[in-house]
């Protein structure tokens, strides 16, 4: 069965209670139990890690190569505006990936708008609050089937 790993970033951990007006209610354990259930739905599973550090997200993308897992969701947090390491940890790699964001970046603050790792995913989905992880792994779905 196919892995797929859904990486999230710093201070995602306090999702449920961190500025809910952006990032609503639902925390992070409740987001990822969700996302191994469609993830089980769609014969998939579904491996979750967050982490606040920088290094610890680009070992997780080298070890999800090395594993054998075949795409990330990853929604980088702070780090998508800011880490040429994880962009090169992608590019080295070569492992395909959806970025979200539960919040519409380009909404918000200019510096949001930037992200150094939407031009080498397969898509960005931005603003749809929880649900932008659900249409992430529907989109790593489509793009496996039409690629296998
Ligand atoms: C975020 C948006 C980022 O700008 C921010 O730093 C986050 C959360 C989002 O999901 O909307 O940590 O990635």
């Amino acid at each position: 069965m196919s892995t797929v790993l859904l990486l999230n970033g710093p201070n995602l951990n306090l999702l449920g209670k961190r500025e809910p007006h952006l990032y609503g209610e639902t925390n992070l354990k409740e987001i990822e139990l969700n996302f191994k259930k469609l993830a089980v739905a769609s014969g998939l599973v579904a491996d979750c890690i967050q982490s606040n550090s920088e290094s610890i997200l680009i070992e997780s993308v080298h070890t999800a190569s090395s594993k054998g897992t075949e795409a990330i969701v990853i929604n980088p947090g702070a780090y998508g505006h800011t880490s040429v390491a994880l962009r090169d940890a992608f590019l080295g790699t070569g492992l395909p990936f959806v970025e979200v964001h539960l919040s519409n970046v380009f909404a918000r603050e200019e510096f949001r708008s930037r992200s150094l790792l939407s031009d080498i995913a397969i898509g960005l989905i931005s603003g749809f609050g929880e649900k932008s992880y659900d249409l992430g792994l529907q989109a790593i779905l489509a793009y496996l089937q039409k690629n296998k």
